[in-house]
């Protein structure tokens, strides 16, 4: 069974409140699919994440080109790739990303993981930013199959979700 989590009208501030929420309750090895159209705030969103991880976020740029950059930062891997440039889902697996996937201790975001998703694992979270009709508010949508990972989204984005 599907969950889905809508939480909307989001700033940066917001963003990076949200960010420490999934790195205070997700476990230390995850895969989060990035979806969302150029610029909707993907690599933003990796970068909130990765300073919730204690990753300077200055180091983490669009991974457009090198297709995978990795950080460490306290014993946790944050792996970062981005789907755009990939041209099927054989070169992405080529990229080794399996094995990135069973990774204890690391999370693997992936932008665009839309482009890929025939080879994306069962227990992904997908992540979905819509951009609104303000310019500096985001939409975001959480989705999972996976019974486990759903727990635990309810729990992290409670006190997020509005009342009512
Ligand atoms: N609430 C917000 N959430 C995310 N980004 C925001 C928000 N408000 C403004 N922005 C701005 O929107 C831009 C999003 O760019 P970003 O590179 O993160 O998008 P992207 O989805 O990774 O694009 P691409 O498809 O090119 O990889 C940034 O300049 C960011 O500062
Ligand atoms: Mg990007």
């Amino acid at each position: 069974m599907n969950t889905t989590l809508l939480i909307e009208s989001l700033d940066l501030d917001d963003l990076q409140n949200l960010a420490n929420r999934l790195v205070m309750c997700f476990p230390s090895r995850l895969t989060i699919g990035l979806v969302g159209t150029l610029g909707a705030g993907k690599t933003t969103l990796v970068q909130a994440i990765s300073s919730a991880m204690g990753v300077d976020r200055s180091d983490v740029t669009s991974p457009t080109f090198t297709l995978l950059q990795s950080h460490c930062a306290g014993g946790q891997t944050l792996h970062h790739l981005d789907a755009y440039r990939v041209a099927d889902e054989d070169e992405f697996l080529e990229l080794g990303v399996e094995e990135l996937f069973d990774q204890e201790q690391a999370w693997t975001l992936i932008e665009w993981a839309d482009r890929v998703e025939g080879v994306m694992p069962d227990n992904v979270l997908w992540l979905e930013i819509q951009i609104e009709s303000h310019p500096d508010r985001r939409t975001v949508e959480f989705r999972t199959s996976d019974h486990e990972l759903s727990q635990v989204l309810k729990t992290a984005l409670r006190e997020m979700m509005p009342k009512g």
